[in-house]
């Protein structure tokens, strides 16, 4: 009886604090994405308080043309001088967080910088390093910038990978899973139009989908959580999965589906296989 007991009360003080663990992990995970895409926006903006403010003060990176910026200051001066003379539009795509100690996280993912000229793209590996400062806030230590030399296996090419998403597929299939209503939960669009990190574009009043203007950026969001031919390694099909069926612990918008035999479940894995319409 008082083994009975003691196990209860175990319970009762453990599970809430493993529930909690695990929360805090996927927060900072959100965190972490949160500060890539800001240092991508910043650069965007060629915003020097915005891109200091994501960095240490020793922080420092080392870019594809051999630069090694040392020191915020240079990082920032080194950033905004390269956007200056390769003002394409750059885009991160963080493939997955990894926490290595208590409050150090390494979060690597595709790098791909599209100039004015169709065609003209560099494609390339980056590798953030990061540190929680002391009120909880995730701040960049470290950049390094690698682009492959052509010898790497063609399933780890950053082009191969990226190519392998069909956007017919995505557009007519996968989008309308989006705005489809399921029992007991918000509409993805619902939250996902706004605030989160699987930013989707918001649906004009009245229009029931989305045009192709917004269907390219909602394909270009939602490829971000996916990793092309990975079930397990794609955020959007673990993350709105129950564990039981395979999926991640905890997404804050519910899990919408218990079973790997779900038909739209199924939809988003084909998309994720590399599904054509054709
Ligand atoms: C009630 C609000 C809500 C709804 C509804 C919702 N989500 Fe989310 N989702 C969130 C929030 C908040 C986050 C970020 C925190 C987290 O990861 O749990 C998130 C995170 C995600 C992520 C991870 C994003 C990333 O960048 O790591 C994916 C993938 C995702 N949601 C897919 C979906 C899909 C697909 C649906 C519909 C089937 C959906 N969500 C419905 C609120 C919602």
């Amino acid at each position: 009886m008082r083994l009975l007991a003691t196990l209860v009360l175990w319970s009762i003080a453990t599970l809430p604090a493993i529930a909690r663990n695990a929360g805090r992990a996927s927060d900072d995970d959100a965190a972490i994405r949160e500060v890539v895409r800001k240092y991508v926006d910043a650069r965007e903006k060629r915003d020097p308080n915005l891109l200091a403010a994501l960095f240490t003060e020793d922080a420092d990176q080392i870019t594809t043309s051999g630069e090694w910026r040392r020191g915020r200051d240079n990082v920032v001066r080194g950033g905004l001088a390269s956007s200056q003379s390769n003002p394409g539009a750059r885009q991160i795509a963080i493939e997955a967080v990894r926490f290595p100690a208590p409050g150090v996280a390494i979060a690597d993912g595709r790098y791909e910088i599209r100039g004015a000229q169709a065609g003209d793209q560099r494609r390339m590996w980056t590798t953030f390093l990061l540190m929680r400062g002391g009120s909880g806030e995730w701040r960049v230590a470290a950049i390094r910038n690698m682009v492959p030399t052509g010898s790497l296996p063609a399933s780890q090419e950053p082009a191969a990978q990226s190519g392998a998403l069909d956007y017919e597929y995505f557009k007519t299939k996968v989008q309308p899973i989006f705005l489809a209503k399921r029992a007991g939960h918000a509409r993805c669009i619902a939250c996902h139009g706004s605030g989160t990190p699987l930013r989707l574009q918001a649906l004009a009043p009245g229009a029931t989908t989305w045009n192709d203007e917004d269907a390219r950026k909602n394909f270009e969001a939602v490829r971000r959580v996916v990793v092309p031919g990975s079930v397990t390694k794609s955020r959007l099909l673990v993350h709105p999965l129950t564990e039981e069926a395979g999926g991640d612990f905890y997404h804050s918008g519910g899990k919408h589906w218990s079973s790997q035999n779900d038909d739209e479940w199924r939809t988003l894995k084909a998309w994720v296989l590399g599904q054509t319409t054709k």
